[in-house]
């Protein structure tokens, strides 16, 4: 995990990572921790509930996103409400946020990742790419008529 956060340090100065626990209170992450091995067994057995992970530059939020187990099949987390603060885009956080998340999924036992974006959202649908994420189904939301593409990573 080390090596992701290192990475992106370099571009945007150090960051640490961080989740959010069930009193909206930022719990810092170490790899190898307690707290790493405390969460992986709810996490795997318990149909994990939503979990927010924050990067952090001091005080700055420099990324955020949350990862969900499918609910009925513990093979698939969804990695979902993905964000990167304005003032830390187009530097490639995102890029290797990504990576972390697959390893992050990995860690804790899932298979592969699912994730949605819409069309148009040129940066996401570059950091899929670039991370080799299949695009599986591409489809008009009626909802909304905005095209969707739903994409899986095998991890
Ligand atoms: C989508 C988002 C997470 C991308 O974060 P980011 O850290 O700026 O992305 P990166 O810097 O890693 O860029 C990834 C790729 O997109 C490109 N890119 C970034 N911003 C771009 C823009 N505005 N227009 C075109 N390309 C862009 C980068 O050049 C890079 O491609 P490259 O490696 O081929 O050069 C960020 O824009 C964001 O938080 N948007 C709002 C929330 C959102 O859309 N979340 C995703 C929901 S599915």
């Amino acid at each position: 995990m080390q090596g992701y956060l290192d990475r992106i340090s370099k571009l945007v100065g150090q960051v640490h990572l961080y989740r959010m626990d069930d009193n909206n209170q930022l719990v810092p992450l170490f790899e190898r921790s307690k707290d790493w091995d405390y969460m992986k067994p709810d996490f795997v057995t318990n149909g994990a509930p939503p979990r927010r992970y924050v990067l952090m530059r001091r005080t700055d939020e420099v990324s955020s996103w949350r990862m969900v187990e499918f609910p009925g099949c513990c093979a698939f987390c969804i990695s979902t409400g993905v964000y990167v603060n304005t003032a830390f885009r187009k530097r490639g956080v995102n890029r290797i946020a990504n990576e972390l998340r697959q390893w992050i999924a990995r860690e804790f036992g899932y298979t592969a990742l699912i994730c949605t974006d819409v069309e148009t959202n040129i940066p996401e649908r570059k950091t899929l790419q670039a991370n080799g994420w299949k695009d599986v189904l591409r489809v008009t939301n009626r909802r909304t008529q905005r095209v969707v593409n739903l994409s899986v990573k095998e991890l």
